[in-house]
């Protein structure tokens, strides 16, 4: 059997893990020829490819990023020269000429749709669940996570000691696009005062009414750990009512407005970490730091935790490969890999249940949620 593999999307801590987990697996148990496209889908389109073999599947266990490289692109709507083009039969032709009998796809929720995309277009896809937002639908966990968790963490660690010896508020934003996994979990071990998610529109008097009770208990300094993609109140209710003029409205000159009227609307979100900073020091008077720990979060060596998902995921792959399976993704639950019909996965994301434990440890640890 011949397979390829590509990552795509952001990069994530434990791709090569589980390109070297489906590379040996696929190699020593399967005597399969494996593969890898460069640069996600476009290096499929444009068949830019190495061979992987036990030499160059050696030695990446460790390594950050992806030996692959990955792109953002879409064989549905990919820009070539310029303009925006289908080239989902290109991608097919790339793939025969291969004679694959499987194309793997390591990515986060927009894989997934791109790969059902391939799948009805008569591609044998298998994909893998990889991001540090943890956001994939169809699995209890998505490799890159625990690293960026443990990222996160160890900064906030170190804004503890700085934001004590000067009694100020450090507002840290935390990725984890919109969901808020990453900001909760490394909030929540990291002691955060304040932990502001997707799923908890915020407002900004609530959080500065329990950083005033903290300094009134005699903390004289705070720590908001706030996802990137967290709102407040106001801007999840206006998104929330254009959102349903886009979906519903009958006048194309009204849905077109809410279009332009969100896009600016996300924009102001890329601001908004440093407003809220602005808006808690006018409330509370105290000296108030923002930090953005941006792509540092995904940067580096994957933790122990990340390599062994990703390894168990990789080998799974290989073997339900070999057994003719395909159209799925390859998640874990309860520790076991199972394979996930890409039509339950794809376009569906995983968010935080506002019933999860992490919530309720948060509220029962005093944490405020901004709401
Ligand atoms: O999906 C992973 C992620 O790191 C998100 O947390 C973040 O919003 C986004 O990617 C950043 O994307 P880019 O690397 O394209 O700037």
């Amino acid at each position: 059997m011949n397979i390829g593999i590509l990552t795509a999307g952001g990069d994530s801590p434990g791709l090569n893990a589980a390109i070297r987990g489906i590379g040996k697996a696929a190699i020593r148990s399967h005597g399969m020829t494996v593969i890898g496209f460069r640069d996600g889908f476009r290096g499929l389109m444009q068949n830019r490819h190495i061979r992987l073999d036990p030499e160059s599947l050696s030695g990446i266990l460790t390594a950050g990023g992806t030996i692959l490289g990955t792109s953002r692109d879409k064989p549905y709507r990919m820009n070539v020269g310029g303009q925006e083009m289908d080239m989902t039969g290109i991608m097919m032709e790339t793939y025969e000429q291969h004679h694959l009998d499987a194309l793997v796809a390591l990515g986060g929720g927009g894989t997934q749709k791109n790969a059902l995309h391939l799948a009805q277009a008569g591609m044998r896809v298998v994909t893998l669940p990889k991001t540090i937002d943890n956001d994939v639908a169809g699995t209890d966990v998505t490799f890159g996570f625990d690293t960026a968790m443990n990222i996160a963490t160890e900064a906030i660690d170190r804004l503890h000691s700085t934001a004590h010896s000067h009694h100020r508020i450090i507002v840290v934003e935390v990725m984890g696009h919109n969901a808020g996994w990453l900001a909760l979990g490394s909030g929540l071990a990291g002691g955060a005062d304040v932990i502001l998610i997707p799923e908890i529109p915020y407002r900004v008097d609530s959080i500065a009414e329990s950083i005033l009770a903290r300094q009134a208990a005699g903390s004289r300094f705070s720590i908001v750990a706030v996802s990137e993609g967290a709102l407040s109140s106001d801007h999840a209710g206006e998104l929330e009512r254009l959102r349903e003029i886009r979906r519903n409205s009958e006048s194309d000159e009204e849905r077109d407005e809410a279009k332009q009227r969100i896009s600016a609307l996300k924009a102001e979100r890329a601001e908004a970490t440093h407003a809220l900073s602005r808006e808690l020091e006018e409330r509370t008077r105290l000296e108030s730091r923002v930090t953005i720990l941006g792509h540092v979060q995904r940067g580096g060596i994957p933790s122990p935790v990340d390599r062994l998902l990703a390894t168990r995921l990789g080998t799974a792959t290989a073997d339900f490969i070999a057994q003719g399976i395909h159209g799925v993704m390859v998640g874990s639950r309860d520790d076991k890999a199972v394979a996930v019909p890409l039509e339950e996965v794809a376009g569906k994301r995983n968010t935080v249940p506002l019933d999860h434990s992490w919530i309720k440890t948060a509220r029962n640890l005093g944490v405020s949620l901004g709401d």
